[in-house]
């Protein structure tokens, strides 16, 4: 199924059995926080969350929304997260044959059924998720909102997952961080000394959430990927106070521009690390115009040590990301990266040796570009069993020759483990035909 907002998802979760309703007015000062991390955490009866009443906010929120994989899957309208892998393979077909569809242009969308006469950001469930969070300028955050800019020369737009913290009714900070194509764009902006149009988005279809969360070189802006992932274009409408487009199918649009130089201080902010990213220059956002449907929920997320709701994203971009890489690097068959590790920073790859070539060369590889290019440790393993942390573990420690085995990259701040066999050492354990018998008899040994 297509969805094409977000609110049209929550209906979908709640006629599942998949969001919870809750009634008791709850404070966006840590409290909701604390509800929805404790609620992601829980290995059985995680559900979405949905705060009807937050103190101080006009409109309800939804957490914890995309925090287990069977939501995430829903999300994407796969049965389940493994099947990303065979979506992504044939949108990459696909995408060599012909260019991505561009986004569909509508009139009378949801996002602009009452256009605020007083923008007021204030008037959103913003969070503080952990006591010094905003601490330098006292702001609170969005923390799931998709950050809309354009290239200052091309136009090409990029739509980002960046948090935000509003500080005042009509100002706020982008939190988009170096490396970034929201960053790129502003660095263009200013250099041209032009102010920079920019539209924060608030919901919108969830395949656009997703593919706002990760970049793999070479694919179409998110608008055009995430209509393929939903097997049917964006709809969109132009910004009434700039040229950008956003989605049509939105909860909230919030218009409006940064200057060039014109910055303030953003955060600390509690990240999934367990400590605060620390504070930070961090460009101004000034509001021109709040358009939004006549009964929005907002998104929100919790942000902390995981498991958390950002590990499902990650986990959906994780398989979407395998095709991309098989495509460069053939020798490889899975990848994982585990949840504990926090997105990119750890993988365990799964090779066939004999068509994978020099080990070592392909860890060089994939920290050269590409979505590992920062990942501070990359475990190659033989993918046959399958990729699996405690096998890494067992491999690595146990085969590993540590002077011949172990790659440094980037001046030795990443780390590279070959664990595949090596023919040097012996032959390994087997006993086929004893296992299908084993198996076959098992009933026999009444175990
Ligand atoms: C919940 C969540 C929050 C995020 N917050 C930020 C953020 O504040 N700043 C940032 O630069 N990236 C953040 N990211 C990561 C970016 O969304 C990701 O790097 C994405 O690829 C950025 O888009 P871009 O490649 O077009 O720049 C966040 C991701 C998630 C899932």
């Amino acid at each position: 199924m297509a969805w094409k907002g977000w609110s049209e998802f929550l209906g979908a979760l709640e006629e599942q059995g998949e969001l919870h309703r809750i009634a008791a007015e709850v404070n966006p000062e840590l409290e909701l926080a604390e509800i929805a991390g404790r609620v992601s955490a829980l290995p059985y009866g995680n559900r979405g969350l949905f705060f009807e009443k937050v103190t101080g906010s006009r409109f309800p929120a939804a957490a914890n929304i995309f925090g287990s994989p069977r939501r995430m899957a829903l999300a994407l309208g796969v049965e389940s997260l493994d099947d990303l892998p065979a979506l992504m393979a044939h949108i990459l077909e696909r995408l060599e044959r012909t260019a991505a569809p561009p986004p569909l242009c509508v009139t009378d969308p949801p996002c602009r059924e009452v256009i605020e006469e007083f923008p007021d950001l204030g008037s959103l469930p913003l969070l503080r998720g952990w006591p010094d969070d905003g601490a330098a300028a006292g702001g609170r955050y969005l923390t799931l909102p998709l950050v809309i800019t354009a290239d200052a020369g091309t136009g090409e737009p990029n739509c980002g997952l960046y948090r935000v913290e509003a500080l005042g009714p009509d100002r706020a900070l982008l939190g988009w961080y170096p490396g970034s194509d929201g960053e790129r764009h502003f660095r263009g902006y200013e250099a041209s000394g032009r102010r920079m149009p920019v539209a924060i988005v608030l919901g919108g279809a969830p395949p656009l959430i997703l593919a706002a969360s990760f970049s793999l070189p070479g694919l179409p802006d998110e608008f055009r990927l995430a209509g393929l992932l939903r097997r049917e274009p964006i709809e969109v409408i132009r910004c009434l106070t700039s040229e950008l487009l956003v989605p049509a199918c939105a909860e909230v649009i919030i218009e409006g521009y940064v200057l060039p130089g014109e910055t303030g201080l953003e955060g600390p902010f509690g990240n999934h690390t367990g400590c605060y990213a620390p504070i930070r220059q961090a460009p101004l956002f000034r509001v021109t115009a709040m358009t939004r449907r006549k009964q929005p929920v907002i998104p929100v997320t919790a942000v902390g040590p995981p498991p958390q709701e950002d590990c499902w994203l990650a986990k959906a971009a994780e398989r979407l990301m395998l095709p991309w890489l098989q495509r460069r690097h053939p020798g490889i068959v899975d990848i994982l990266m585990p949840l504990e590790s926090i997105f990119h920073r750890a993988a365990l790859v799964g090779v066939n040796s004999a068509l994978c070539g020099s080990v070592r060369e392909l860890i060089r590889k994939l920290w050269e570009a590409g979505p590992l290019r920062r990942a501070r440790v990359i475990v190659v393993l033989d993918a046959d069993p399958g990729c699996d942390p405690a096998r890494a573990w067992w491999q690595a420690v146990n085969r590993c020759d540590w002077q011949r085995d172990l790659i440094f990259g980037a001046d030795g701040t990443l780390l590279g483990v070959d664990a595949t066999r090596k023919g040097d050492q012996g032959r390994a354990l087997e006993r086929r035909e004893t296992v299908d018998l084993v198996t076959a008899r098992w009933r026999e040994y009444g175990l």
